[in-house]
């Protein structure tokens, strides 16, 4: 039976596991090894809303296992004249070997896994960014040598895609994840509820004390622009700066999933500094999605 991944519940502990093993062995023969699942094989990657990294990552990481990557812009495409989801899941599934999309409403995506015979692949919906989360998670393990028993602080909007899917991974693996939100952004309770290694703090100091990982993203999500202005405003007092830095572990580290705004969500002073990892972490993208796509499409 074909398996998507539509968000990291959809995968097991034990299958995190695989696919980080997979990834540091990717990643190792980079050039050098002549591994091409893929060969032969065509990936539709979808688009509705704008990328760099994620489009990039796949483009290169199909081309790099040997098959041929087909970027569709979602807006060009019939189903933005009204052609049904399942049909085009249907027509797709014809001449495509897997497909790989971004787009607004999660439920678009599980409507088009419903109906595809191929794996789907969630690159960002609204509610979850499972790929950057994955890549995330085996960075943190780079850098730490385990994921297990680290405490990683989320700064921002804590019901955002890149939270949830943070929830998720926390559900499967145990690190300590500590949502630091305003009330009105907080994670929903029940989406955390029973997960004693999940918790939300509002207060950004108390949050981040010891701290392994701090973490953040844009204050205004992809289609949340109509929000802007209230949301520049509520998330002031939770901008990872130096005083957040203060508290954490000295050997704390900075991740974001990018792009990031500078004043912002982040200070340029930390954003900029030795701790700030961003950069590694953006290339495990192509290596992690590299080992995802082995290990889905066959
Ligand atoms: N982090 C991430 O998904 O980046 P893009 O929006 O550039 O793809
Ligand atoms: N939460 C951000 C992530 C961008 C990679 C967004 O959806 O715009």
């Amino acid at each position: 039976m074909k398996k998507d991944l539509l968000t990291i519940t959809d995968m097991t502990g034990d299958e995190i596991g695989e696919l980080f093993e997979l990834t540091e062995k990717i990643k190792r023969e980079r050039g050098k090894s002549d591994f091409k699942p893929l060969s032969g094989k065509s990936i539709g990657l979808i688009f509705a809303k704008s990328s760099t990294r994620t489009r990039v990552s796949f483009e290169v990481g199909v081309t790099e296992l040997g098959g041929n990557p087909l970027y569709l812009d979602q807006s060009k495409m019939q189903v933005g004249r009204g052609e049904t989801v399942p049909d085009t899941a249907k027509v797709l599934s014809r001449f495509l070997h897997g497909i790989v999309i971004r787009t607004f409403a999660h439920k678009d995506v599980e409507e088009l896994a419903a109906n595809a015979s191929i794996p789907v692949i969630n690159a960002l919906t609204d509610e979850y960014h499972p790929c950057q989360i994955l890549t995330d998670l085996f960075t943190m393990r780079e850098y730490c040598g385990k994921v297990e028993g680290l405490k990683l602080v989320f700064y921002g909007d804590g019901r955002s895609n890149i939270a949830n899917s943070f929830v998720n991974a926390a559900k499967r693996i145990p690190f300590e994840l500590v949502i630091a939100a305003p009330e009105e952004f907080r994670p929903r309770e029940d989406f955390i509820r029973g997960y004693s290694n999940i918790s939300w703090d509002p207060d950004p100091i108390r949050a981040g004390r010891d701290a392994d990982f701090l973490y953040t993203d844009v204050w205004v999500s992809m289609g949340f622009e109509k929000e802007s202005a209230e949301r520049l405003k509520v998330f002031q007092p939770y901008q990872v700066n130096d005083a957040v830095v203060k508290v954490c572990k000295p050997t704390v580290k900075f991740m974001h999933c990018l792009p990031a705004h500078r004043g912002q969500e982040v200070s340029a002073s930390v954003m900029d500094s030795p701790i700030s990892i961003v950069f590694d972490e953006a290339e495990n993208r192509l290596h992690t999605q590299k080992a995802l796509m082995s290990m889905l499409i066959r």
